[in-house]
């Protein structure tokens, strides 16, 4: 059985944890090691998690197994996304071993639930345009609305699919 819990400000060394072990296998043919670092830090560091968490809104679920202390992975996600009735994904990442199993699904669909609580009618999410979790989320119910390049600094670039889910209310 799988647990999803909230993080608190506690849990931030332990999401960092995970990104850093989930990156490397999951962007390490589509960007350069250089790249993997510098968004790492700028998404990662104690500072910018703790910023997300506190100023920006943006909610951690961290899956665990409910019968232990293994982590398996988690998501962040952020209600009426610039004032619209949109739930934005931020991130959502498993451990390389967790994936395949069927948590990403519970993930997206525990944030579905809250987001249709919240009166809010879509989820929203970037995703790398080289990512094969583009066909996780078609599967999931959602699909490309948009592409997006954002220049993030240092001369790297996000080439990203903006893509969107529809909620049954
Ligand atoms: C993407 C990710 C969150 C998906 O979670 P997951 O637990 O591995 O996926 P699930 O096992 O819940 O899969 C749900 C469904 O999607 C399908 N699916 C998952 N990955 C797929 C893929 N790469 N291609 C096609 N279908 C896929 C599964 O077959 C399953 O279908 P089914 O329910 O009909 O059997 C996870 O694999 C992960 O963390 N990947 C690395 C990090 C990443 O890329 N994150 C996204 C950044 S934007």
């Amino acid at each position: 059985m799988i647990t999803i819990i909230q993080a608190t400000e506690q849990d931030l060394p332990l999401i960092r944890d995970i990104a850093y072990q989930t990156w490397p296998n999951t962007f390490g043919e589509i960007l350069s090691p250089d790249q993997i670092s510098y968004m790492l830090e700028m998404m990662y560091s104690q500072d910018a998690l703790t910023t997300q968490i506190n100023e920006k809104k943006h909610v951690f679920l961290i899956a665990k197994n409910t019968d232990s202390t293994e982590y398996l992975g988690y998501v962040s996600y952020e209600l009426d996304y610039t004032g619209k009735p949109l739930t934005k994904i931020h991130k959502i990442y498993l451990l390389p071993a967790s994936q395949g199993k069927g948590v990403g699904r519970l993930l997206i669909d525990q944030v579905g639930h809250i987001a249709t609580a919240h009166h809010n009618t879509h989820l929203g999410l970037n995703v790398n345009r080289y990512n094969k979790a583009i066909q996780f989320y078609e599967r999931m119910g959602f699909s490309v609305v948009g592409t997006e390049d954002i220049d993030i600094g240092d001369g790297f670039l996000m080439e990203d699919f903006v893509m969107e889910k529809p909620l049954n209310p």
